[in-house]
């Protein structure tokens, strides 16, 4: 049976995805549900980063507390893109302080053999699903909730390195002396994570990202070998049995990609960080996909002027058609809900203004 949910009050987001016509630039923050927010630091002071994720009910509470702060116009399924490696039989701890650590990571190819592959997805992440069918009951059609999972290439490296924060030396090294059984394992990635992506879409998702957040550290060449054919692939099939959901791929880092994934993939939407302007990057892919970012997220430390004047380049140089606002990146502890909140307020005032004139 399909679940009846909230009819959607503000659809803004979902057609910028589409390429419609908006009356103001829709706006989401990557992590806004996180530490930088009290009611989200108290939620986490009883419970373990992976129990939350894992308690529909506190999955869903803190999803919400960032809509319930701002005028933001999508929600993120809050969960972590290290449940696929858990579900795949690999042990992953969340350290405070530290992010994340994986006790017994990869290191040979015999360790592949600790891989668990095919895995159900329902079975092992259906947790997830139902924090998102939850979700959507309780956001009541205030705004779409978007799922998400981390791209093959980013999963992997956390698998190999057992952690972030390093230069990927050793994920490198598999991908340059092991191109073969990188492959195997990137493909395995793949497949589990299309399979969650469609279940949380069956499960009530709106729309999903991909993060790459680590294909940057690979060159144009590599990308193309390792990433590239993964991110087109997971926007395929998804697209076979969801047509209609906008899927979105961030490929951090990797903005000479931009052409290629426009042309070749399936995604309806691409995430760009601050490292490209927006004006190049709309020339590469030209009004045929959505962009989606791309404020240095450490603007929002440096006061309500220049975020301001910031967000007004930003908007003025990616243009009001096809584009959702957001930072280049995640959301960080030290930043205040102060200045999160007048980021997503300067995005509506200014585009209205720009759409109206
Ligand atoms: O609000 C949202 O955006 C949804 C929630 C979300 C989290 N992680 C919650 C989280 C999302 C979309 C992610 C994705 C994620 N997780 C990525 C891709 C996006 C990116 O930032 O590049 C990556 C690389 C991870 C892996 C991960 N999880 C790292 C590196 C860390 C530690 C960094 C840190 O901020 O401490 C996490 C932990 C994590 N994931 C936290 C949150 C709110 C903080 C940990 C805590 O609450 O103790």
């Amino acid at each position: 049976m399909t679940e009846q949910f909230p009819v959607l009050k503000n659809d803004l987001f979902l057609r910028a995805c589409n390429g419609e016509d908006v009356e103001r630039v829709p706006v989401w923050i990557m992590r806004q549900a996180g530490r930088y927010l009290p009611e989200f630091k108290s939620v986490r002071a009883d419970s373990d980063f992976f129990k939350v994720c894992q308690t529909p009910e506190l999955a869903c509470t803190v999803t919400i507390q960032p809509i319930l702060r701002f005028p933001l116009d999508a929600a993120i399924i809050f969960s972590d893109i290290l449940v696929i490696p858990q579900a795949m039989g690999l042990e992953v701890q969340m350290i405070p302080g530290k992010g994340p650590h994986f006790p017994d990571p990869i290191k040979t190819i015999d360790d592949l053999k600790r891989v668990q592959f095919p895995i159900s997805v329902q079975e092992k992440l259906g947790y997830v699903f139902d924090a998102i069918t939850l979700t959507r009951h309780k956001l009541e059609g205030k705004v779409p909730l978007i799922g998400f999972t981390g791209a093959p290439w980013t999963l992997f490296t956390y698998c190999i390195e057992g952690g972030g924060g390093t230069d990927l030396k050793e994920s490198k090294l598999w991908l340059l002396q092991h191109p073969q059984e990188s492959h195997k394992f990137l493909q395995k990635l793949t497949d589990v994570a299309v399979d969650y992506l469609c279940g949380q879409i069956k499960a009530g998702a709106q729309a999903a990202q991909v993060f790459d957040s680590w294909s940057g550290e690979l060159s144009p060449q590599m990308f193309d070998e390792f990433c590239l054919p993964y991110l087109i692939q997971i926007s395929r099939r998804v697209k076979e049995v969801y047509p209609n959901v906008p899927l979105i791929c961030f490929p951090k880092g990797s903005n000479f990609a931009l052409k290629k994934l426009a042309e070749q993939s399936s995604y309806n939407v691409l995430g760009v960080d601050w490292t490209i302007s927006p004006e190049a990057a709309r020339e590469m892919v030209g009004l045929k996909v959505t962009l989606q970012g791309n404020l240095d997220p450490i603007t929002l430390y440096a006061g309500k002027d220049i975020i301001h004047k910031q967000v007004e380049t930003m908007i003025k140089g990616f243009g009001t058609k096809r584009y959702i606002a957001n930072l280049g990146h995640g959301m960080q502890p030290q930043m205040t809900p102060e200045m999160a909140e007048y980021f997503v307020s300067s995005v509506h005032q200014i585009s209205e203004d720009l759409i109206k004139h």
